[in-house]
């Protein structure tokens, strides 16, 4: 793939890594390629971080064809940049983009793109512990007509911002509620998909949890309300007595891949893990009689993330006295280590810049 570099002259200064946050700050150049049927992918270019121009009638604006993924690029105690399981995200990618009709990228190319912009960007990766370079790859549709049809025009765009920790708790646990009215998604839908849409839906209850003064909302499924589904930017996983319980990929819920990072370590060291439906009931049940030992999200923005504190219709459990439990740290030491090249990868997940 021929990539054209447009530099951009007036670069920022870089920030201080203790005053990240999440998302706020952005690099200097954004990858971009467009697509029509004719010409397929084309004119890839890296260019000035810059806004992106719109036809009024674009379909993103009006009927929300819009797919991302949420990878990020860590400095290595070596100085250089490494990627975690880069092609899964580019997998999940093409998944979401087959369901909401918007064009395949061929992943080699969309691998090239990644990491040609990462090395652009590459100075832009923190240092600091706990940092990284979190990448947000994007597409939506641009067909500049109103009629409701598959995709026929697309943009793919790659932004970057340099990140420290998702949640303003860092890595102390989070209070999640249990969200009963609204529902995120249903299998046949969107959910196992990465679509801004499925995200406009959830905002509703996240507000309502916000204002009782919860970080995010745990959701159940969409048909019974009945089964633990996701967190609004993570999956869940739950230590009930010495099981690891996850709830089952049932098509809506998004596949992460921290959740199966996760799952293949803690088989490789011999826990006991399921990926099975849990009923809010079974749920509630454990956290009465105290099975219920830890529990905690998982995500790229969130990494390992613990919960300290689950509501359900107006009842509140703590869970492990409020503190990040013994596994979940492993998990998130396990995890991190090998994001940051701390320790060694077994798994051949980490590529190398
Ligand atoms: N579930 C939702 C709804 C998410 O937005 C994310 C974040 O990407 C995840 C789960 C975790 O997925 P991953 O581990 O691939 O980042
Ligand atoms: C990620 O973890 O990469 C996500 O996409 C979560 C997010 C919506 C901030």
């Amino acid at each position: 793939m021929n990539i054209r570099f447009e530099k951009n002259t007036a670069p920022k200064e870089k920030p201080q890594d203790n005053t990240l946050g999440f998302g706020k700050i952005f690099t200097d150049h954004m990858f971009m390629m467009n697509y029509d049927p004719e010409n397929g992918w084309h004119d890839a270019r890296i260019v000035p971080f810059q806004n992106i121009s719109l036809h009024p009638a674009a379909t993103v604006l009006h009927y929300g064809s819009e797919i991302f993924e949420g990878l990020k690029a860590y400095r290595r105690a070596d100085g250089g940049i490494q990627l975690f399981r880069p092609l899964e995200n580019i997998r999940r990618m093409n998944n979401s983009a087959e369901r909401l009709c918007l064009p395949q990228i061929p992943e080699k190319d969309a691998l090239e793109a990644l990491t040609t912009f990462v090395r652009t960007e590459a100075e832009w990766t923190p240092h600091s512990e706990g940092t990284s370079l979190y990448l947000r790859p994007f597409m939506f549709g641009n067909d500049e007509s109103l009629g409701v049809h598959t995709v026929h025009h697309a943009l793919f765009v790659i932004i970057a911002s340099p990140v420290g920790s998702y949640y303003a708790e860092g890595i102390n646990p989070v209070r999640i509620m249990i969200e009963d009215e609204d529902v995120r998604a249903v299998r046949g839908g969107t959910g196992y998909a990465k679509c801004g849409g499925n995200y406009a839906a959830s905002n509703r209850a996240g507000e309502r949890a916000a204002q009782k003064g919860y970080s995010q909302v745990l959701w159940l499924d969409g048909v019974e309300r009945k089964y633990i589904e996701e967190v609004g930017a993570m999956n869940v996983m739950f230590l009930i007595g010495d099981e690891v319980v996850t709830p089952k990929l049932t098509g809506s819920i998004l596949p992460g891949i921290t959740r199966k990072s996760c799952i293949e370590i803690l088989q490789k060291e011999g826990y006991k893990v399921s990926e099975r439906l849990l009923s809010v009931e079974e749920l509630s049940n454990a956290m009465k009689d105290g099975t219920l030992k830890e529990a905690w999200g998982c995500g790229t923005a969130a990494v390992v993330s613990p919960i300290g504190e689950l509501l359900y219709k107006d009842q509140k459990y703590i869970v492990n006295g409020g503190k990040i439990g013994k596994l979940t740290q492993h998990l998130y030491d396990t995890l991190t280590g090998i994001q940051w090249g701390k320790t060694a990868d077994p798994y051949g997940w980490i590529y190398k810049l």
